[in-house]
């Protein structure tokens, strides 16, 4: 091998786990491990396994499928209440630590303003009668909710619900809960999908998006608030996991 590419292929540690080269597979939108926007609900999905289990035959040291959403964007279902899902993870992990590589897992809190709203589903969200009747299939308040009420990124019309206290710390237990199985099904990281591309968090952390007047608005400690708490209770939650805090791209 040419020498200028052999650091390329020395080992390195994030937290406690030490990974075999500095190859990293970066997570993308579209192969989470939990399927993602799909009428059938959140699952473990074969395929996008076979792919990374590929990646990781062919000496990636460090994979990271793209971002998890804490729930399912079809019935409302958290990852949490999907016990075999995480039983079929457990499985692919024995697979994947085989390889030698390691395999972390982006969590996010959601899309706020930032969720794609697509043309067919803007006119139920509008309606009241529409948007109840289809709430059991799709929540699109839930996905919609923001840090304070504004419209929609993708489409000006649509004012985006501001996020009520309740539905933050809902959130950030699921963080717990969700890390906690990941853990548990031998999973080496937890990401938090955290002050990243003009997703929620991030949107928490910006004036110009978050005009909140309560303890997660105004300011930069209580902007930062939702996401430290992500951290600490997660923290507490996995206790040895790595942490892997993502908060610049
Ligand atoms: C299609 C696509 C989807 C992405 N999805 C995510 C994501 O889910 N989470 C994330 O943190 N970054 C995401 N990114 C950013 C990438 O992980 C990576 O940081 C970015 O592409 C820069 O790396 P590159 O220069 O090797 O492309 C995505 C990028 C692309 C192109």
């Amino acid at each position: 091998m040419d020498k200028k590419y052999e650091s390329l292929f020395t080992p390195w540690k994030i937290g406690k786990v030490e990974i075999k080269n500095r190859i990293v597979m970066c997570p993308m939108g579209g192969t989470s491990l939990f399927g993602w926007f799909e009428l059938t609900g959140c699952h473990f999905d074969k395929e996008a396994a076979k792919l990374f289990l590929e990646r990781a035959k062919n000496n990636v040291g460090l994979i990271i499928p793209g971002i998890a959403p804490l729930k399912d964007t079809f019935w409302g279902k958290w990852l949490w209440q999907n016990p075999k899902m995480f039983e079929e993870l457990k499985e692919f992990m024995k697979e994947i630590h085989k390889t030698g590589a390691k395999l972390f897992i982006q969590l996010t809190a959601g899309m706020g303003r930032s969720w794609a709203i697509t043309e067919l589903v803007a006119p139920l969200h509008k309606n009241k009668i529409t948007r109840a009747i289809v709430k059991p299939i799709i929540d699109t308040s839930h996905e919609l909710a923001s840090p304070s009420a504004q419209p929609s990124r993708w489409a000006h019309d649509i004012i985006c619900p501001e996020m009520t206290v309740e539905q933050i710390h809902e959130i950030i237990k699921a963080f717990a809960k969700t890390a906690k199985l990941c853990k548990d099904a031998g999973v080496d990281g937890v990401e938090v999908h955290a002050v990243h591309e003009g997703y929620l968090l991030d949107q928490f952390s910006i004036e110009f998006f978050n005009k909140r007047t309560d303890n997660y608005g105004g300011s930069f400690e209580n902007r930062y608030r939702f996401a430290a708490e992500v951290v600490r209770l997660l923290r507490k939650a996995v206790a040895a996991i790595t942490l892997y805090h993502s908060v610049t791209q």
